[in-house]
């Protein structure tokens, strides 16, 4: 592993790996960062060993080139990066397999997590699985499939009134009061963004070494995005290419404190307090942790990407062209970024023969509120019934 120790992201301050949520310097966000030169074991970097990884199985998710939809769309090259399919549903188990391994190296016994629902269900497994108690604060408008899937593995769910921001401060609040380890699946646990490298591990296996020109990621705080892009870094230090991906972030447009601050230029990010869409996935405002935003920005801006955002109709309309196209049902969260896809073709920030990725975070069953079908679905008895119908 080689992991060395945590430093500060913005003034470079190193600890121990202990269970440290921000630089005590600063409070900037605190990065884990390795010995490069060391013979290692395997090629990827993680702060865990081996046999210390609590794992449901987890990871080396599949990748399908996308025929139907991509020619819909007017592209060559589009590769769907299937996250829905891990453990719990989506993503989040990777970092938090991670964290909980981290939870458990360091002895603790109960974790606590704010989530919009995909990383709740997916600390309430883990912790299950570690045999951990497990603390989860969700929106109050959190969809009830999530919450149920949470419960269902024994987590003690608690809602919180308004938007995800609350969560996120209560659970700290609380974590540091109680020295109960933050599995919390921003950047305040330096540990859970390690796991969100694999994605471009398994990419770079995936795609026989070559790098995409566009890598699209619905992002929240964003440390999805910020961990690929990380795990690319670490290849090019390995395998001595020149070129990285251009890191596209997706937001809502009730929700864009990412998008807006890159459409104007700007280097700082202003929080959204009252976020308004049905993507609750990648509904974070970042309230009272901008800097979250800043760093995801940061990475935006050095791999030459783009932030922006789209409406909660045309993630509806991608959600039903994944569906329909290429078999696949994922939630709205996950759609937004294939919405991103057509948008930034529109806005001709990508090509038609670029190679591109595009992360598929959370499955459809998750989030089954705003689904666009009609729900008229005939009933019948006899057989003559079922021939009349089929006649229309
Ligand atoms: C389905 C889905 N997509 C994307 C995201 C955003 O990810 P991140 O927290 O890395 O910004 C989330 C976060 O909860 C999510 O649930
Ligand atoms: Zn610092």
């Amino acid at each position: 592993m080689h992991a060395l120790g945590l430093k500060c992201i913005g003034c470079h301050t190193t600890y121990p790996l202990f269970p440290l949520y921000e630089c005590e310097k600063c409070r900037g966000i605190l990065d884990v960062y390795y010995d490069f030169e060391k013979p290692r074991e395997s090629d990827i970097f993680l702060p865990i060993t081996g046999e210390k990884r609590i794992s449901l199985g987890e990871g080396n998710t599949s990748l399908l080139q996308s025929r139907n939809l991509a020619k819909r769309l007017g592209l060559k090259n589009l590769f769907l990066k299937c996250e829905f399919t891990n453990p719990t549903g989506s993503f989040k188990d990777r970092p938090v397999s991670i964290g909980i391994s981290k939870a458990v190296e360091f002895g603790f016994t109960k974790v606590i997590a704010a989530s919009s629902g995909n990383g709740a269900a997916s600390v309430a497994a883990y912790a299950a699985h570690a045999g951990l108690e497990a603390i989860i604060l969700v929106p109050e408008k959190t969809p009830i499939e999530k919450i149920k899937q949470t419960l269902a593995y024994g987590a003690n769910v608690i809602r919180v009134k308004g938007p995800y921001s609350n969560c996120f401060t209560l659970a700290k609040q609380v974590g540091e009061k109680q020295n109960i380890f933050n599995l919390t699946t921003t950047f305040l646990n330096p540990y859970t963004v390690e796991g969100n490298k694999m994605v471009a591990y398994e990419l770079f296996e995936q795609l026989n070494s070559s790098i995409p020109d566009v890598i699209y990621v619905p992002i929240g705080a964003g440390p999805l995005l910020a961990g690929i892009y990380k795990g690319y870094l670490e290849l090019k230090h390995r395998h001595h290419f020149g070129k990285l991906p251009r890191m596209a972030g997706i937001q809502a447009e009730g929700n864009n404190p990412i998008a807006s601050a890159f459409l104007y230029g700007k280097s700082s990010v202003s929080p959204v307090a009252n976020p308004c869409t049905i993507a609750g996935g990648i509904a974070d405002g970042l309230m009272g942790y901008e800097k979250d935003g800043m760093y995801t920005l940061q990475c935006i801006n050095e791999s030459k990407g783009f932030a922006l955002d789209v409406s909660d109709s045309s993630m509806l309309e991608a959600q039903m062209w994944l569906a329909r196209d290429e078999g696949i049902f994922v939630e709205p969260s996950a759609a937004a970024s294939i919405a991103g896809v057509a948008k930034s073709l529109q806005e001709n920030r990508i090509r038609e023969d670029d190679y591109i990725v595009v992360l598929l975070t959370g499955h459809g069953l998750k989030d089954m509120g705003n689904v666009p079908v009609a729900c008229e679905v005939p009933m019948i008895e006899y057989i003559d019934q079922l021939f009349e119908l089929l006649r229309k």
